[in-house]
């Protein structure tokens, strides 16, 4: 029986026995690790995709450590090329990662000492992983949020279209998924647009906190080396240097907003997601996918299912769990740097595909889906939803108190469920005899569009607000795309 839980090829137990001790730190270790510390303890299989940051900010901190005089102009210039021909080697799939160097920074340094020798040896001066992780994930999280805005706002520029293609089409407007008061469809895509403008300020606001470069902190106290670190934050974008070095190894704040702000998005997008997946059954029928966003049965001939649109509702479940994860693995975590923060970095991968994922789903969708407007129009007048519009009337017409009009108006919709007729139906005799004050001026307000041209308010669904609120938008965005 194996003392290990895991059944590997090797005897883990055994292996470190005669294997090389890692060459980065070799000195004060006779023989390499057992072979389940090195699978526990190498990241290199999830953090290789921060290559190009890591080389980035390896030429920030190599341009910085030859104008502080530690390193002459010769080494800079070998070091450049290195690293510019490993970036060749990884962008072309050249590159050999290995396990036992443990991450992309170990990896790209060790390749850099093969290939130039003396100066690659150099360049981990004044520096320690420690800092060098924390600025290459933010580098990564930060090109993350660009990519994520973008992506954010051609959706939105979708809804907005859409919704200027239907700022007047009527849809049941639902209060606890009971038909409500007529809403114009374009007004309904307009809530969306608000929500993802929220989330469009929150990433803003994230990578506003994220943007100071912790470089330079070293593996936590600071260097003794007469380095500039305003010089790397500049070189890499970053608005300032990071002030407090044992705060700046370990923080991970940065990857939690992202995530926390990704899992708002997600929410939302579960929400619209899951509209689809109504709207697209029968007993709705307010929109058509088409086959390009729905997938067919293998036993149901006559299905087509909306699995994009169910995919996109599904995937808050692993945003937010990897939100939920990583706040965990850094709760109660002592200062500073702590191997536990290497579960930072698949959370905010995998969710970044999930939301990335998911926008360019729901962008085709919203683009792609074709609305039914006379099912929405026939379901929009559906249980007495104009009712509103009558208890208003007599409030305005006949000053009727509100809360007497909303006793007047139940009582005319309860004769209406009697005849099973709709409120229009009502004779003005039947009315009058509810009500002697009414008019025949009454029936006007009744109709769904009559009550959707009257919701002029601010931020009312009258269409004419819907037109010029998408027309607002669009602008706002900029019409491309
Ligand atoms: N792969 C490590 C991480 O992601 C890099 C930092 C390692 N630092 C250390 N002191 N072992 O966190």
């Amino acid at each position: 029986m194996k003392n290990v839980p895991v059944e590997k090829e090797t005897d883990p137990a055994s292996s470190f026995e005669g294997t090389a001790a890692n060459p980065q730190w070799g000195g004060r270790f006779a023989s390499g690790p057992a072979a389940i510390m090195s699978e526990i303890n190498a990241s290199i299989g999830f953090d290789k995709i921060l290559w190009r940051q890591d080389i980035r900010g390896s030429l920030a901190h190599a341009a910085m450590l030859q104008k502080v005089g530690l390193l002459t102009a010769t080494e800079l210039a070998e070091i450049r090329q290195g690293l510019g021909d490993i970036a060749q080697e990884i962008g072309e799939g050249r590159f050999e990662f290995s396990p036992a160097l443990e991450d992309i920074h170990m990896n790209i340094e060790a390749r850099l000492s093969e290939r130039i020798g003396e100066a690659g040896k150099r360049l981990h001066t004044a520096r320690s992983r420690n800092d060098q992780v924390a600025t290459d994930f933010r580098l990564w999280v930060r090109d993350a949020i660009d990519g994520l805005q973008e992506q954010t706002a051609s959706l939105m520029r979708a809804l907005a279209t859409r919704a200027l293609e239907h700022h007047a089409t009527p849809m049941p407007g639902f209060t606890h998924l009971q038909v409500a008061q007529p809403v114009t469809f374009g007004h309904h895509l307009l809530a969306y647009v608000e929500m993802l403008s929220r989330d469009r300020g929150r990433l803003r606001d994230a990578r506003a906190r994220l943007n100071e470069c912790p470089l330079g902190s070293a593996a936590l106290a600071g260097t003794s080396f007469p380095i500039d670190r305003a010089m790397t934050a500049a070189a890499l974008d970053f608005d300032r240097p990071t002030a407090n070095s044992l705060d700046a190894v370990s923080d991970r704040d940065f990857a939690l907003e992202f995530l926390s702000a990704l899992s708002l998005q997600a929410m939302h997008l579960s929400r619209l997601a899951e509209e689809i997946v109504m709207w697209a059954s029968a007993p709705f029928g307010f929109v058509t996918l088409s086959d390009a966003f729905t997938t067919g049965s293998s036993i149901m001939p006559q299905k087509r299912n909306p699995d994009a649109a169910e995919l996109v509702r599904a995937k808050i479940g692993r945003i937010m769990g990897n939100f939920v994860g990583l706040l965990t693995v850094m709760k109660g975590l002592p200062l500073a740097y702590a191997k536990d923060t290497q579960e930072d970095k698949e959370p905010v991968f995998d969710a970044t595909e999930a939301m990335t994922l998911s926008l360019a789903a729901m962008d085709g969708m919203i683009r792609d889906l074709k609305p039914n407007t006379d099912r929405m129009r026939e379901v929009a007048g559906m249980g007495f939803s104009t009712a509103t519009d009558l208890a208003d009337w007599l409030v305005r017409e006949l000053r009727v108190p509100f809360r007497t009009a909303h006793h007047v108006t139940g009582r005319l919709v309860g004769l209406a469920e009697q005849k099973g007729c709709d409120l229009a139906d009502l004779s003005l005799a039947e009315m009058q005899a509810v009500e002697p004050g009414i008019t025949a001026g009454i029936f006007d307000v009744l109709t769904v569009e009559s009550s959707l041209a009257s919701r002029t308010s601010f931020g009312g669904t009258a269409p004419s607000n819907v037109q010029q609120q998408a027309q607002a938008w669009l602008n706002k965005l900029g019409e491309t795309t």
